[in-house]
């Protein structure tokens, strides 16, 4: 089962793709943790795109596009995937369907609100990924990882400069892909809203 999780920075993508792997036992791919990790380690990559995460801009096409190329190739990607957070572009779009096909698109639909809100509380483990909510998914102790006991970090993409950027990076760079897959058949609109297990549900019922 080949998927991309569409949808706008702080919807939930990363949230259900992390339940959702395990339930369909296919790897979760996101292309945003590609690069996080790639900062972390401070590869040429990471040098690249650092400030450009940090901006809340995209990541040029042809970087981006090879990429995800060889992380496709990979030997546990062969039975399927979850992409999340690509495509971003119809550039982007254009070149994985000479990679793969694609069986659903699922469009995460949320409210601007909704989605200032999650991106403002969010916290993560920096070595793991493994995201919180200070609200709707706090750790068991306030600012430390359940597992690993690390400090948890927000991310530079989190402050509100950042966020309102992405928000109109996304509206003028990613939102035209919910018209090219729902003229391709293949979009799946996903009310985004409810808590993490019903998103889930609603996912696997129309997969
Ligand atoms: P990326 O990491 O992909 O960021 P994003 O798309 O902006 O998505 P987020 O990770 O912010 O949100 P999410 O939808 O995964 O939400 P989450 O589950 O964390 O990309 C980062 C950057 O990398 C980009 O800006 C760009 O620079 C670069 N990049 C990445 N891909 C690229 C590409 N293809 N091309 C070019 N550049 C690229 O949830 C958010 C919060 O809400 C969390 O706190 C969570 O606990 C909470 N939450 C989640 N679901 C629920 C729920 N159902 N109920 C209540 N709270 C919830």
């Amino acid at each position: 089962m080949n998927l991309v999780f569409l949808g706008p920075p702080g919807a939930g993508k990363g949230t259900i793709a992390a339940l959702a792997k395990d339930t369909l036992r296919i790897p979760h791919i996101s292309t945003g943790d590609l690069f996080r990790y790639a900062i972390a380690h401070e590869t040429s990559l990471g040098k690249q795109v650092k400030a450009i995460l940090a901006s809340g801009e995209l990541v040029p096409d042809s970087v981006t596009i090879e990429m995800v190329k060889e992380r496709l190739v990979k030997s546990d990607a062969k039975d399927g995937f979850i992409l999340d957070g690509f495509p971003r572009t119809i550039a982007q779009a254009d070149a994985l369907a000479q990679m793969t096909t694609i069986d659903h698109v699922i469009n995460f639909v949320l409210d601007r609100d909704s989605i200032v809100v999650r991106l403002s509380g969010r916290r993560m483990c920096k070595s793991t990924g493994r995201i919180y909510h200070i609200t709707f998914n706090p750790p068991k102790v306030a600012g430390i990882d359940d597992e690993t006991g690390e400090p948890l970090i927000q991310r530079p993409d989190d402050q509100e400069e950042a966020i309102l950027n992405r928000l109109s990076v996304y509206e003028r760079q990613t939102q035209p892909l919910i018209d090219y897959y729902r003229h391709k058949g293949l979009l799946r609109d996903v009310d985004a809203s409810g808590a993490p297990e019903l998103v889930l549900q609603s996912i696997l019922k129309i997969i």
